[in-house]
Order: C-alpha cells, then sequence, then structure tokens
C-alpha cells in the first residue's frame, strides 16, 4: 500500500485517507494521524474497505466507548454495538434497519446526556441513483453567524428530544415501532449550550439541530421557534456544505461535535444498507 496521505476535499470540510487498510491493525502512528487528520476536517473518507463488522467495531473502539442505539430492534445481529442502516425488507416485508435514519439535519444522539463523539459508516449496498449524506460544518455556522443573532445565543441553552420528530416518523415510515417505557427511559429530554466548544481544539460550534432540538429553555415558545429556524437556516447554507457520493465499500468517519448531516434518500425501490457504529463523547459545554 502507498504510504498514508489526507487528501483535503475542495469543500468546507472533509478529506480522503489514502493508504490504509483497516482490515489490518492500525499502527499508533498512524492512529495519531487519523486523529488528527479528524480534528482538522471533520470527515475522513477511506476507500474501498473490506472490513468485517468486528473490524469496523475495533476501529471505532480506538476513538472511545461505543454506545448502543435505543432502537435495539435494528442492530445488526451478534454485534449490539452496529446499527443497521438500510430500506431493505426482509422476506416477511419487516425492515432490515432504520430505513429513514437521517432524513432531518441532526447530529448523532444529541439527545444524550453525553452526546456522540463521532460515528462511523461503512457502506455494505448502495443504490445506483441517490443516497448522498450531507454534512453541515457547525464551526462556519457559528464563526459567521451575524452579530445580532449572536447576540440573540449568547449563553443560551437547548432541549434535545429523542422522541421530538418520532411521530411524524411513524406516519412517513408506519414499521417504525412503538418505543417501551424501558426505551423511553433511555431518551428523556437532556438540555445542552447552543453554542459548544469542542474539547479537542477549543473550537466553537452551533449545536442545534432540526431533528432534536424541541426550544431554547427560558425563551418564550414562539421566540424561541423563530430563532431556531433562523439558526438552522444559517447552519445548512450550501457554502457550509459536504455532500457524499458513496461509493462501493466506503467507511466514512464524522465529528458529530463540529458537524450536523443529512440523509439524502433513494428511490424506494433501490436497495442500500450501511453499517453504523457511535462513539461517545463528552457532556457538551
Ligand atoms: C445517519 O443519520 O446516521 C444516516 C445517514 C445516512 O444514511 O446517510
Amino acid at each position: 500500500m502507498s504510504p498514508l496521505q489526507i487528501q483535503a476535499f475542495d469543500a468546507p470540510l472533509g478529506a480522503e485517507v489514502i493508504g490504509l487498510d483497516l482490515a489490518r491493525p492500525l499502527a499508533d502512528q498512524a492512529f495519531v494521524r487519523i486523529h488528527r487528520a479528524h480534528l482538522d476536517h471533520h470527515v475522513l473518507v477511506f476507500r474501498d474497505q473490506r472490513i468485517t463488522p468486528a473490524q469496523q467495531i475495533a476501529f471505532s473502539r480506538r476513538f472511545g466507548p461505543l454506545q448502543i442505539h435505543v432502537l435495539h430492534q435494528f442492530q445488526l445481529a451478534g454485534f449490539e454495538e452496529v446499527l443497521v442502516v438500510s430500506n431493505i425488507k426482509d422476506e416477511h416485508g419487516r425492515p432490515i434497519g432504520l430505513g429513514d435514519a437521517g432524513v432531518y439535519w441532526h447530529s448523532d444522539l444529541s439527545y444524550k446526556a453525553h452526546p456522540s463523539l463521532g460515528s462511523m459508516l461503512h457502506a455494505q449496498e448502495l443504490p445506483e441513483t441517490g443516497g448522498d449524506t450531507l454534512f453541515a460544518n457547525m464551526h462556519m455556522a457559528w464563526d459567521t453567524l451575524p452579530a445580532p443573532l449572536r447576540a440573540a445565543t449568547a449563553g443560551l441553552k437547548a432541549e434535545h428530544t429523542y422522541l421530538a420528530k418520532y411521530a411524524e416518523l411513524q406516519k412517513r415510515s408506519p414499521w417504525r415501532p412503538d418505543l417501551s417505557d424501558e426505551q423511553k427511559a433511555q431518551v428523556r429530554p437532556v438540555v445542552h449550550p447552543v453554542v459548544r466548544t469542542h474539547p479537542e481544539t477549543g473550537r466553537k460550534a452551533l449545536f442545534v439541530s432540526e431533528h432534536f432540538t424541541t426550544r431554547l429553555v427560558g425563551v418564550p415558545e414562539d421566540e424561541s421557534a423563530a430563532l431556531l429556524r433562523e439558526l438552522f437556516a444559517h447552519s445548512v447554507r450550501p457554502e457550509h456544505l459536504y455532500r457524499h457520493a458513496w461509493q462501493p465499500h466506503d467507511m466514512v468517519f464524522w465529528d458529530n461535535r463540529s458537524l450536523m448531516h443529512l440523509a439524502a434518500g433513494c428511490p424506494d425501490d433501490q436497495r442500500r444498507k450501511l453499517y453504523r457504529t457511535t462513539i461517545e463523547g463528552d457532556v457538551p459545554y
């Protein structure tokens, strides 16, 4: 294999990692370079990775403990750390994965007290058309936020709730299971700062999302809704975005502390399947 190279995309975020086979043990020196590149570029793309779920889990664990998704119905059999993201149905018409994951802009597990540090998504089956994933650079969103909006958000906290859009998603995807009381207990609403400081780089980032953020704490309801709308719209301006067009066996590793992401969707009659691992992060401050 060629020596390890990090090639930045011509985009507001993202880089390709060249010369690394994730099926082989990762030397400490290479790990340090990957870790640094992840902080610098926020999305890393590793092409043509022929790895098993166990190898994906092992690589993910180098960055921290893994989080188990509340919808255990869509875990990969034998690997509770792997969430199957897929629109495929089995022979009985049952979904094999979370087919509508990521249809609203979000940062993974922002609804937990310890939201995710980062997620890895490994392509198993890809549609011929569509199926892209978009990423928004939330450091840029903060850096470019107009002064009046900055002033309006100073010191604010926001509530994040897994259940915020659940009923809406169930209407659109009737196969989505009702949550048990135990599952509901795992996703009680949490409060996080609207502007967070990245714990490793010290950079500030907007930390509110269309999917999980329900309200600004202590702000009248209509004002809160209006301000959140402005923050969401600003966050996903085209100049903050990278659009990932998947290639076979791509592994994509992103930083949930720096980014939001969105699944662009694909035609219903085309199969899409990816395996996701999610690494736990710090309490945002
Ligand atoms: C996700 O939000 O984790 C899924 C993204 C995708 O399927 O593109």
